[in-house]
């Protein structure tokens, strides 16, 4: 589905990603794990279009989108929740949620918005609410629906998990794997390896711009050197 070969990224004189390949095949949940800094957000701006590579290729569903604007790489269905949600604060949820269907055909957005609360009660129920007012889990779920709205093939999620509390962060996972089971294949990014690598069909460690290590979740979960470094032994 997705296919990444040789891909390298700079912000001006920073090398932040150095020859990295990967894949994403239909229907897994692929895990990127690595410490902060490792270059993770930068892959995930790069697939999107926000950043670009000076070298490689980039395909998803047998679409060199490498040069592709970023918003026909959304439109192909390749949608990023970025890191720290994101969401416009003045504006109410279903605004929100609005606006992640910008690339939707119009007749659609109210099906969508469906589905969306469907997956997320707690978003309809406060859908009238101004975002900035919601609580941090709240507004993962709301970054998570407005990427729903845009109908992703490959839904990519920069640290999901990050800063909420566990009995949240326990609920955003559950999220996580019944939209897998309902046909989106996840490319997840997360500093919570355990639980990341937990659900995952495959992942990828990278460190300091580099891809070291690759496996099945269950593989990774049980090496001794991903145990130690992201772990806790
Ligand atoms: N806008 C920028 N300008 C210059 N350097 C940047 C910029 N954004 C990121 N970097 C650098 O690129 C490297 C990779 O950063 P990136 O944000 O991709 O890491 P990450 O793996 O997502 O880390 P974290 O887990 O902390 O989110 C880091 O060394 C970072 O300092
Ligand atoms: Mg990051």
């Amino acid at each position: 589905m997705l296919s990444v070969y040789n891909i390298n990224v700079w912000y001006g004189a920073i090398h932040a990603i150095k020859n990295i390949s990967f894949d994403v095949n239909d229907g897994e949940i692929v895990a990127l794990i690595g410490a902060n800094g490792a270059g993770k957000s930068t892959t995930l701006k790069t697939l999107s279009g926000l950043l670009r590579s000076r070298s490689g290729s980039i395909k998803f569903m047998d679409q060199d989108i490498m040069h592709m604007p970023a918003e026909r790489i959304v439109a192909n269905g390749l949608v990023h929740v970025p890191e720290g949600r994101r969401v416009f604060a003045q504006m109410t949820v279903e605004e929100n949620l609005d606006m992640g269907a910008y690339t939707q055909p119009k007749e659609t957005i109210a099906d969508n918005l469906e589905r969306v609360y469907a997956h997320f009660p707690r978003l309809k129920e406060r859908r009238r609410q101004v975002a900035g007012t919601l609580s941090g889990g709240e507004q993962q779920m709301l970054a998570m629906g407005r990427g729903l709205m845009a109908n992703p093939k490959l839904l990519m999620l920069d640290e999901p998990s990050m800063g909420l509390a566990p009995i949240m962060v326990e609920q955003i996972f559950e999220i996580i794997e019944l939209l897998h089971k309902a046909g989106t294949t996840i490319l997840l990014v997360e500093q919570n390896a355990q639980a990341a690598l937990s659900i995952a069909t495959r992942g990828y460690v990278m460190e300091t711009g580099t891809i070291t290590l690759t496996g099945t979740g269950q593989e990774l979960l049980h090496n001794d050197d991903v145990r130690k470094a992201y772990l806790g032994g």
